[in-house]
């Protein structure tokens, strides 16, 4: 079992939040006046984007551009921190107090006390600088998904599931659209820098990439369910040493194509079929027979791209029915907390799963430059595969849906918009007062 973190210091935690209502007792100001850098950040609203303005922006990618991309980054991610970690302190003591929360309370601060200070970005240069504090700033907070997640489970007993869930819900949401923002920016600064690209041209134009950044406009639904399911029985090939691996079947509308973040897709498909051939690899372990296939039905319409995962593994245990979406209860508490302990850090990736050492070939994952920093045994029920793929499926305004038939199977249903003209999903001002 992991030993737990020695508690940290409350007072270095607090220190912040302290001196912002020491200034409200001190100096009274009127409820206009700005009384700390961090009131001043959280009165400002975060600026959403959509996948689309994510791909016309990138698109045509001129040095002012990519200037200004990293201007709406250094004011952005200042902004939606400061959000969180107003969120945080509005939790009761006790929670905040817990090791694994004040961790995460600590890198948020520390990097909005960076990012707010540093100076509009006016040259390539400064853009250079900032994209490396910007990698530091992923690398340092892979820590945080296994951190919120034991502490999350840990206060369990000290504030309302729902609440408790919701919160867990906010800070993972906020959390991927930092990334998204920092990664396209990286991104984006990448390609701008690729002389082979297009070595003559100022205007780093290229109308037929099939990447913008971090978004992959051609997203085939059917090549994402192929590529996930043969890792997912690659994984359950490995861990549970069985010949008799389910069989993954692809129907429906086999062309479907739409623009997305391909890691995100590909971290939901995967955790589904990776339930799936669990479940269906269990059922059949003592059985003479060969395992039913999994079934995967794609259907496009003018506006979405719906799969259906279907299984035969008995459906979804009884007692774990009613909290699959929750962070927070359920009956597996203990096992979760041992088994997260053992994930020091977590990208949320299809691409961290890992056995051994052994890594997936780059050029069909499209890897990103982060993914090698993580890994995760695949065999290790942490509990979050489902919850976790609610939030990347409803981040881009999807949704994910489960049925489950008792004693016979699942149907999964993710549904995912493909215009990619809604708005990523990140929390309002009102949702932060209702934690
Ligand atoms: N297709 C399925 N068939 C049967 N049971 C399922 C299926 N999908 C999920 N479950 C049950 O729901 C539980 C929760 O699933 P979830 O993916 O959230 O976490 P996990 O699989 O336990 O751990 P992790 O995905 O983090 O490795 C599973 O442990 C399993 O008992
Ligand atoms: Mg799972």
């Amino acid at each position: 079992m992991r030993s737990s973190r020695p508690a940290r210091c409350w007072n270095s935690l607090r220190a912040p939040q302290l001196r912002f209502y020491s200034n409200v007792r001190e100096q009274q100001p009127p409820p206009w006046r700005p009384v700390s850098a961090l009131d001043e950040w959280v009165e400002r609203q975060a600026r959403p984007i959509s996948l689309r303005q994510l791909t016309f922006f990138g698109r045509t990618l001129t040095e002012p551009r990519l200037i200004s991309s990293a201007n709406y980054v250094r004011t952005e991610l200042p902004t939606r921190l400061a959000h969180r970690l107003r969120d945080i302190q509005q939790l009761p003591y006790v929670v905040v107090a817990n090791p694994h929360l004040s961790l995460v309370y600590e890198l948020y601060y520390k990097a909005f006390e960076r990012f707010r200070v540093i100076p509009e970005i006016c040259s390539l240069d400064d853009n250079d600088r900032f994209c490396d504090v910007l990698r530091e700033m992923l690398r340092e907070h892979l820590v945080v998904i296994p951190n919120l997640a034991m502490g999350v489970l840990e206060c369990r007993d000290l504030v309302a599931p729902n609440e408790m869930d919701k919160f867990m819900n906010t800070l993972l949401r906020a959390r991927i659209s930092r990334r998204v923002i920092a990664e396209q920016h990286l991104a984006l600064t990448e390609t701008f820098n690729s002389p082979w690209h297009f070595p003559d041209s100022h205007e780093r134009t290229d109308m037929n990439a099939d990447f913008v950044g971090e978004v992959f406009l051609k997203c085939k639904a059917k090549q994402v369910v192929e590529r996930c399911g043969r890792v997912a029985q690659d994984l359950m090939r490995q861990t549970s040493q069985t010949a008799q691996l389910p069989e993954i079947k692809v129907q429906g509308h086999l062309d479907a194509t739409f623009p997305y973040i391909l890691s995100h897709l590909e971290y939901i498909v995967g955790e589904l079929l990776r339930n799936s051939v669990q479940a269906v690899v269990e059922k059949y372990h003592d059985s003479s027979q060969p395992p039913p296939p999994i079934e995967v039905l794609i259907c496009e319409t003018p506006q979405h791209v719906i799969m259906r995962i279907s299984d035969q593994g008995g459906g979804i245990p009884r007692e774990i029915l009613p909290y699959l979406w929750s962070f927070s209860k359920g009956p597996r508490t203990q096992s979760r907390l041992e088994n997260l302990g053992q994930v020091p850090a977590m990208a949320a990736t299809m691409q961290e799963l890992k056995v051994s050492e052994r890594k997936y070939d780059r050029e069909a994952w499209y890897e990103g430059s982060l993914d090698s920093l993580t890994s995760r045994p695949p065999n290790l029920r942490l509990g979050m595969g489902l919850p976790m793929s609610r939030v990347y499926a409803e981040y881009w305004a999807g949704s994910l849906e489960l049925h489950s038939l008792e004693g016979y199977g699942v149907d999964a249903f993710l549904q995912i918009c493909k215009l990619g003209n809604k708005n990523e999903q990140v929390t309002t001002r009102a949702a932060i007062d209702a934690v």
